[in-house]
């Protein structure tokens, strides 16, 4: 049994900040330390969240409007905490989510410029008073994390996006972590792995304590 406390841990970042493999890294960290976690992932982590998110990144429905793509990241939302995230805190496990919230503000508010108000009109709606407990934000200049992103998977409905787009969802992430230093820690992405890692599992022990 763990003796630590459940978290609800959010990732984020720009594409290509290296989101997965520092995830499984931070599994990896948690689980040593004995907690037991939920692995999951926005937008989705249920299947009909899966199932939005296969609308929301495909090409079928490229023109959907910018206030359709953010009610479907909130019904997916909406869906995840009332499915999955809250019954699993609620049994004391530790939630690891590859994005939540400030994803919409980076994404619906800094890219596609919807105003903030009515993201946290929606976010209130949705989640009432949960938040993340800590979020670590995968930060790196849009040029470094684009070299990455393109080596990979012909890109989706989001990477097809202009360089200037995603200026604006770094800004958006940098602007939510000064206003929120306390929740979000900035790890610079842009260094190797080993380096990442490393600030990864020192803003981990300044969080919970060094492992025994
Ligand atoms: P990824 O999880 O593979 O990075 O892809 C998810 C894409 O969805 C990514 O481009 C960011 C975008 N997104 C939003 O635009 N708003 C949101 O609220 C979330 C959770 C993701």
């Amino acid at each position: 049994m763990s003796l630590e406390q459940a978290l609800f841990i959010t990732v984020e970042g720009i594409e290509g900040a290296g989101k997965s493999s520092n995830i499984a890294y931070l599994q990896e960290l948690l689980e040593k330390r004995g907690h037991e976690l939920l692995m999951t992932r926005e937008p989705g982590g249920t299947e009909l969240g899966e199932q939005l998110r296969e609308l929301l990144l495909g090409h079928k429905h490229d023109g959907m409007s910018y206030k359709t793509e953010l009610l479907m990241m909130f019904a997916a939302r909406a869906e995840h905490l009332h499915a999955k995230i809250l019954p699993a805190l609620a049994e004391g496990k530790t939630v690891i989510c590859d994005r939540f919230t400030d994803a919409t503000y980076a994404y619906q508010g800094g890219g596609r410029l919807i105003d903030i108000e009515s993201i946290r009109l929606l976010e209130s709606f949705v989640q009432e008073e949960v938040r993340p407990d800590l979020t670590l934000l995968l930060d790196l200049p849009v040029n470094v994390g684009m070299a990455r992103a393109n080596q990979r998977s012909a890109p989706d409905r989001f990477e097809k996006e202009r360089h200037d787009f995603f200026e604006r969802v770094r800004n958006a992430y940098l602007e939510i972590a000064r206003q929120h230093k306390e929740r979000v820690k900035v790890i610079d992405a842009s260094k190797p792995l080993e380096q990442v890692q490393l600030q990864l599992s020192q803003v981990m022990t300044d969080i919970l304590g060094a492992a025994e």
